[in-house]
């Protein structure tokens, strides 16, 4: 039995009523979630669906639509109308503990890492649930405030956070300059206090304190900013023209005297156990603290440690958030939807009655696949109890079987795509089993496959073209304007001589259609990783699309590699071999390259975009190093630091490290008991040198 949402010309007026009260409350968290947060708790097209219900429930009971109903937000969200300023240092994330096992080996790796022997001093405080932002002092004055953003690129909201009184405008005794970080927030009784005031005021009432802050915070008119009651903690720094201090619990104590407020709770615990130990307490405060948090952070506390530990990818090697239990809910799945991505993927989502857990409206849940859902025996009408941890998209963890319906029937999982009709087939995996994904066959020709490659293609991490969102792409893509990512350079020139202009279209004027083909201009040149990421190829994550860039220089050039892979018999010849000694290329991501350059719409694709841009090579990362643009092996054990601290800093230094010896490799490092590489490298002639040798060369 379906209980699906109730069809529209079904409602009552009061029913309407409701449903629309909790779309907009739903909708608005969305946004928040997504526009403010960077993370979304919903797919887009699960967004969608929401707003197409409010849509058509207006059109059935125009009287019943509210002031703040979502369809009347019109125009770019806000985020577009603050100004984009880089980050000096980039603002990182933080990586998770969900359990002891998880701070024991953050423990561990630290340790290793450094080669240290004694124990390592951390400090444990709260991980408060606000939104991150990044304050600029220069000579002791506030200059600039910034978002997070993305961790590369800010908003300027600087007017905004100089209404926190928690925000001092002059600082004393300070460096030059000082980029001070922290969380803003709003406290619990404050916002209670606020959502009372909405609610009496027939304003819309936040789901949290978070969404509340963050609603606050991105005001164009500083005035309403000023009226929210926001504070802030400052728990970090981005760049400082002279470090004041030694450890994180200087730096702290110094925030304090130059008037910020820092977290109460700090603790300074040098093994596993006094850190875990801490984050009980503080679990056990939770509840009676008078903001909301969301775990507790572990840092090291020595800030040359936490210079030579540096970071991976996007959070540092020094930090770590111990995330507190998910927090559960019991629901009832009305619906099981199944949506199709970039990839073909189906993926199964489950459609729940809207519940609160933990202060978020949560109203859809991921059921991963088919062998997920039979696991669990989840069916249509079950009684489910539901989890979210911090920006996790929710999930369904059990079934309550005595709440079961007799008339329940086990879920079929579909055999053909719901788009296109497609047949939906599991692959056979590396071992013969089939793989737990089931994919839609239609490849391009399926339009949830082409539209998904498509906001790929111009998404935020990858060609970022601002007016140009998930939404338009859907609308254009419909209309036949946009079916390849070839198509997208070539929208002005078709609009120019086309019959129905751009501008006359619902949602865009003279002034958005200018701007969007600014923001198509200005992609042209769109940095060549970002570029690479965004054709959306099996196993190229942003990582690998940096490596690849490297590795082929431009455009054309990946162009060239890819068909001359493609052609090659062998996994490990020829241009694979040079690509495959690169450290953190695999044989998948060859392989990979190899599909994708074996597909002739994708070879013709590429060609037709390639035509059309010309994307910016990487920078070399640091030209006056003696081992700049050189290509190094380490092998043998390192006496002086691990291998991958020997790596990270060879990188830093813009020397390529890889991980076999050939007649290409520049510098062999040999370590104590060095064997076959050093052997060959001997054969080849390649120059080698000891640990000590290659220190003295990059002046270390
Ligand atoms: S340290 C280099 N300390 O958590 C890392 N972050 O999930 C600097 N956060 O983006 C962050 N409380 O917005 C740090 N006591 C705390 C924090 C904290 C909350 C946030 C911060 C960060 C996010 C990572």
């Amino acid at each position: 039995m379906s209980i699906a949402p109730k069809a529209i010309d079904k409602l009552t007026a009061s029913e309407a009523a409701a449903e629309l009260a909790r779309l907009a409350t739903q909708i608005a968290a969305h946004d928040a979630a997504y526009h403010l947060d960077d993370a979304p708790e919903i797919s887009d097209a699960a967004y969608d669906a929401l707003s197409q219900r409010n849509d058509a429930i207006e059109q059935q009971f125009p009287e019943l639509v509210r002031d703040d109903s979502p369809s009347k937000k019109v125009g770019a969200p806000l985020s577009e109308k603050f100004a984009k300023v880089p980050h000096f240092v980039r603002m990182l994330s933080l990586g998770n503990a969900f359990n002891d096992g998880d701070v024991a080996d953050f423990v561990a790796r630290i340790s290793r890492f450094l080669k240290l022997d004694e124990p390592v001093l951390f400090t444990a405080e709260p991980k408060i649930d606000g939104l991150s932002a990044s304050l600029r002092y220069e000579k002791g004055k506030f200059v600039l405030g910034l978002t997070r953003g993305d961790g590369a690129v800010g908003e300027n909201i600087t007017e905004n956070l100089m209404t926190i009184s928690d925000i001092p405008h002059t600082i004393k005794n300070a460096p030059d300059v000082i980029e001070i970080r922290g969380e803003v927030y709003m406290a619990k009784a404050a916002f209670a206090t606020l959502n009372q005031t909405q609610e009496a005021k027939g304003e819309q009432a936040f789901a949290n304190p978070r969404n509340a802050a963050a609603g606050s915070l991105r005001q164009l008119d500083s005035k309403i900013t000023a009226a929210r009651p926001l504070a802030f903690f400052a728990y970090a720094w981005g760049e400082v023209s002279h470090m004041p201090a030694d450890t994180q619990t200087g730096m702290m104590a110094l925030f304090k005297k130059w008037g910020f407020q820092v977290n109460p709770l700090p603790e300074q615990c040098d093994t596993v156990e006094a850190l875990i130990l801490h984050y009980e307490r503080i679990e056990q405060r939770r509840a009676s603290l008078d903001y909301d948090i969301d775990g507790v952070v572990y840092k090291v506390d020595r800030l040359d440690y936490q210079e030579r530990l540096g970071f991976v990818s996007r959070a540092p090697r020094w930090a770590i958030a111990h995330k507190f239990p998910a927090e559960q809910a019991t629901t009832i799945l009305n619906d099981i939807e199944i949506q199709v991505g970039r990839t073909g993927a189906l993926t199964p989502v489950a459609k729940l009655d809207p519940v609160n857990v933990g202060g978020v409206v949560v109203s859809n849940a991921t059921l991963h696949n088919q062998d997920e859902i039979e696991r669990k025996d989840i069916r249509i009408g079950d009684t489910v109890v539901i989890q979210r941890a911090g920006d996790v998209i929710p999930q369904v963890v059990r079934v309550l079987i005595d709440k079961r319906l007799k008339t329940s029937k086990p879920f079929v999982f579909p055999k053909v795509c719901p788009v296109c009709g497609s047949a939906a087939v599991r692959a056979e995996d590396e071992k013969g089993g089939s793989d737990v994904v089931c994919r839609c066959t239609g490849g391009l020709s399926c339009p949830a496959q082409a539209v998904e490659r498509l906001k790929h293609f111009v998404s935020r991490r990858a060609m970022d073209i601002d007016g140009l969102g998930a939404k338009q792409i859907e609308a254009f893509y419909e209309d036949g304007l946009v079916k390849s990512p070839a198509d997208i350079f070539t929208l002005q020139k078709r609009d120019k001589t086309g019959l129905k202009k751009l501008k006359d279209r619902e949602g865009f004027g003279s002034l958005s259609v200018s701007n969007l083909f600014a923001a198509i201009d200005t992609a042209r040149s769109q940095k060549l990783p970002r570029f690479l990421f965004g054709l959306g190829i099996r196993h190229v994550g942003e990582t690998t699309a940096g490596l690849i860039a490297r590795h082929v220089g431009t455009g054309e050039g990946f162009f060239e590699f890819g068909q001359t892979l493609a052609a090659e018999e062998e996994a490990a010849t020829g241009a694979a071999a040079d690509f495959l000694a690169i450290d953190g290329i695999g044989e998948t991501v060859v392989t990979a390259l190899r599909e994708f350059f074996s597909e002739t719409h994708n070879v013709e694709a590429l060609r037709a975009l390639l035509d059309q841009v010309d994307p910016a090579p990487v920078a070399e990362v640091k030209s006056d190093s003696p081992v700049a643009g050189k290509i190094v092996v380490f092998t043998g054990t390192l006496t002086q630091m691990t291998r991958d601290e020997a790596k990270v800093r060879a990188a830093a230094l813009g020397a390529k490290v890889s991980g076999s010896v050939s007649a290409k490799t520049d510098i062999l490092i040999a370590g104590e008991k060095a064997g076959s590489k050093l052997k060959k490298a001997t054969e080849l002639g390649v120059t080698t040198m000891t640990e000590a040798e290659w220190l003295e060369l990059i002046g270390s």
